[in-house]
C-alpha cells in the first residue's frame, strides 16, 4: 500500500473568497497530476446530510447551542468515516471546505460555547485526524459582507449590518484559534485582491510538496 494522502482545509468567514480559492487549489493539484478529491460536510453522505437537515431546519427554533454542537460534531465524523478517511488510505490529497476549526470558532466561540468544550466532543468525534494543513482566510468582515453586496449587485442591507458583530466575533474567534494551531494554520491576508491569496496558496503549496508536507 503507498503512502496516505495529505488532508488539507480551507477556512474562512463570509466573502472571503473560500469558494474561488477552493478552485485554484484544485487546478494546482491537477497540474501537478497529484490525485486529490474535493469535499465539504456533510458532503453528500445520506447520514451526515439527514444531520445536517435537523440543524438547518426552521422549525427547530428551539435546538440548544450545545445540541447543533453536538450534531455538527456528529457529521462531521460520519463524513470523516466516509468520505475522508477512505480517500486519504487511497492516497488521495483530500482538500475540505470548512472543518473543526469551524466548529471551535462558530459554536465555540462566536456561539459561546467555549473552545475547550467544543475541541473535546470534537477530539471524540475525529479521534486522530487533524489536517496536516489548514488556510485561514482572514477577512475584514466589512470588506466580506462589501464582496458579497457586490456579487449579488445590491447595497449592503441592515441584516448584513447586524450580523457585522457576529462576524466580527468569528474573526476574533478565529484569531484565537490560529495562536492555538501556529503550525499547522497558515494565515493569508484575503482582503487583497483574491488572485493575489491564490499565489500565495500555489506557493505555499509547492513547497509543502516538495518538504513532502
Ligand atoms: P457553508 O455552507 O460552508 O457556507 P460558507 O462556507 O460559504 O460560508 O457554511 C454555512 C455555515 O455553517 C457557516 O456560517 C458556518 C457554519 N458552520 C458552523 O457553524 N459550524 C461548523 O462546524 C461548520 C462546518 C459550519
Amino acid at each position: 500500500m503507498g503512502r496516505e494522502g495529505f488532508f488539507i482545509t480551507l477556512e474562512g468567514g463570509d466573502g472571503s473568497g473560500k469558494t474561488t480559492v477552493l478552485g485554484r487549489v484544485a487546478a494546482y493539484l491537477q497540474n501537478r497530476s497529484m490525485p486529490y478529491l474535493i469535499t465539504r460536510e456533510p458532503g453528500g453522505i445520506e447520514i451526515a446530510e439527514k444531520i445536517r437537515s435537523i440543524i438547518l431546519d426552521p422549525a427547530h427554533t428551539a435546538m440548544d447551542a450545545r445540541t447543533e454542537a453536538l450534531l455538527y460534531a456528529a457529521s462531521r465524523s460520519q463524513h470523516l468515516a466516509e468520505v475522508v478517511e477512505p480517500a486519504l488510505k487511497e492516497g488521495l490529497t483530500v482538500l475540505c471546505d470548512r472543518f473543526v476549526d469551524s466548529s471551535l470558532v462558530y459554536q465555540g466561540y462566536a456561539r459561546g460555547l467555549g473552545i475547550d468544550e467544543v475541541w473535546a466532543i470534537n477530539r471524540f468525534a475525529i479521534g486522530n485526524r487533524m489536517p496536516d494543513l489548514t488556510f485561514y482566510l482572514d477577512v475584514d468582515p466589512e470588506v466580506g459582507l462589501a464582496r458579497i453586496a457586490a456579487n449579488q449587485e445590491r447595497e449592503v442591507n441592515r441584516l448584513d449590518l447586524e450580523s457585522l458583530a457576529f462576524h466580527q466575533m468569528v474573526r476574533e474567534g478565529y484569531q484565537l484559534v490560529v495562536k492555538a494551531y501556529p503550525e499547522r494554520i497558515v494565515v493569508l491576508d484575503a482582503n487583497r485582491p483574491i488572485h493575489m491569496v491564490e499565489q500565495d496558496i500555489v506557493r505555499i503549496l509547492e513547497e509543502r510538496v516538495l518538504k513532502g508536507f
